[in-house]
């Protein structure tokens, strides 16, 4: 029996209880029954990938099966790429689909050929092999479609997977890193369903969270320090991550790998696109402890991604503005080995400043008459125009400045950038790190710092977009050339 049929068959055995018990006066819709495991994407390793993307179905709730994408066979996701610095890799990926895909790897400094944007189109039963070197650091990275117009679609329904770079001065460090054990993954998205069943993709909030695919997903984790590496998949929703019971616990990661020194936290919020990467002390708990990791999304006010305080509609949610459950932890005996501190030191880097700027732009997010429709400075995204040049090797700072009712995920490709400023003056303490997404709030601007080193085409560009895919596919994209040093 797989993973997901004992859930299934778990999910039906307690779908009578749960009815009852699930129900609050305070929070009748986000209170989670927990009665689903979360699955662990198998994670796949060495230098030659093969990834496949197929229809699925997915026994998601009880009656009809609800309609997925997966690669390799998964009924909604892929598996975890495990790749180290410095290898060459090549990715084989075809698209069993019967429309056409792209698969980017978000996060990789690599060539624009081989970033799989909107360029680099798979057509139904093709396979695309692009093949590059393993620059960034260790980290946590993901994969997804980027078909222009298609990328929402195409991720809602499950097309996607995380990428894990690991390298020797990670590999140096006293962390938990047994995949699936004390190191694990956690994709947070949330759906809408139809009567029947499917996913309303006309819905850019949904009511039902799903947890690496898994609804009221729990997860038995050992009595040491765990590490959580936690991806933002959503369409629009920003989560304010924490626990029930307030526990402090370490940032130490963020999009582009590890931080300087651990940063401590009882919440973080991750906008669509981030990652971070935590650890939770669990050394001091007893075996049979069970601890609840919610989304403190309440009270956050309109323009908070999931903050409207509306229940129906394109931009309504069971979950909007209130607290939710993510993920039930169940504590279980300690590993043999198992990390019990959190260490002091991490990856110290030199980040860069706004003292070694040699260029800088401003992209200014507009927004039109009826609120949903945004471009950077009026120009919709069109795949034969180049909105920006960039000179190779150029340290470049980006000021983004938001319209005045929607905050946005400001994502870039090929580098990962140091966040510099912020309009309010305040930066979030976890945002020191390597970034490639950064949430970019109403009315106010962000600036960041990056070298576009190593890269030049005059032909393929790299795109600059909201990470909101329905942002994203409505046209709030750019693209850039980094121009070949003469
Ligand atoms: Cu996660 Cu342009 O993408
Ligand atoms: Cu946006």
């Amino acid at each position: 029996m797989t993973t997901s049929q004992f859930s299934w068959i778990f999910a039906l055995l307690f779908a009578g209880a749960s009815i009852t018990s699930c129900a609050t006066a305070t929070d009748p819709a986000g209170a989670a029954t927990f009665t689903g495991t979360l699955w662990i994407p198998p994670a796949v390793t060495g230098t030659t990938f093969n990834l496949a993307l197929s229809k699925a179905t997915k026994a998601l709730r009880p009656g009809a099966l609800t309609n997925t994408y997966g690669f390799n066979g998964s009924d909604f996701w892929g598996p975890t790429l495990l790749v180290q610095k410095g290898d060459a890799v090549q990715i084989n990926v075809t698209n069993n689909l019967p429309e056409p895909t792209t698969t980017h790897w978000h996060g990789l400094h690599i060539p624009a050929n081989m970033d799989g944007g909107p360029h680099q189109i798979i057509v139904p039963g093709q396979t695309w092999s692009p093949h590059f070197q393993v620059m960034n650091n260790a980290g946590t990275f993901w994969y997804h479609p980027h078909l222009h117009m298609k990328t929402a679609e195409q991720l809602a329904y499950g097309a996607g997977g995380l990428i894990i770079v690991q390298d020797a001065e990670e590999a140096a460090l006293a962390l938990p890193r047994t995949y699936g054990v004390d190191d694990i993954p956690l994709v947070l998205t949330s759906r809408r369903f139809t009567a029947d069943n499917q996913f309303d993709l006309t819905a850019s909030f949904g009511d039902v969270v799903l947890a690496n695919g898994v609804i009221d997903a729990t997860a038995a984790l050992p009595a040491q320090v765990v590490r959580l590496r936690i991806l933002n998949a959503e369409t629009e929703r920003s989560y304010r991550i924490g626990f029930a019971d307030g526990r402090t616990f370490q940032v130490i990661g963020t999009d582009g790998g590890l931080l300087g020194a651990p940063v401590p936290a009882t919440n973080v919020t991750l906008s669509v696109g981030e990652r971070i990467e935590v650890l939770v002390d669990l050394s001091k708990e007893p075996v049979g402890q069970i601890l609840t990791l919610q989304a403190f999304n309440g009270g956050q006010g309109a323009a908070f991604p999931g903050g409207a305080t509306e229940t129906t509609g394109e931009a309504g949610s069971l979950l909007n503005d209130r607290t939710f459950d993510l993920l039930q932890v169940h504590v279980v005996a300690a590993t043999a080995g198992a990390v019990t501190a959190v260490p002091q030191v991490l990856v110290p880097s030199a980040h860069w400043t706004t003292a070694d700027v040699t260029h800088q732009r401003t992209l200014t997010i507009l927004e039109s008459g009826d609120g949903m429709k945004f471009t950077f400075d009026g120009a919709s995204y069109a795949m034969d125009v180049i909105n920006q040049t960039v000179a190779q090797n150029a340290i470049e700072a980006w000021t983004v400045q938001a319209g005045p009712t929607s905050g946005h995920a400001f994502h870039i490709h090929d580098v990962q950038f140091t966040i510099v400023a912020r309009s309010t003056g305040t930066l979030n303490s976890w945002e020191a790190g390597w970034k490639d997404t950064v949430f970019v709030p109403a009315g106010e601007s962000v600036t960041f710092v990056a070298q576009f080193a190593d890269f030049a085409s005059a032909t393929d560009p790299f795109m600059y977009h909201c990470h909101m895919t329905n942002h994203e596919d409505g046209g709030l994209m750019g693209q850039f050339l980094v121009q070949p040093a003469p």
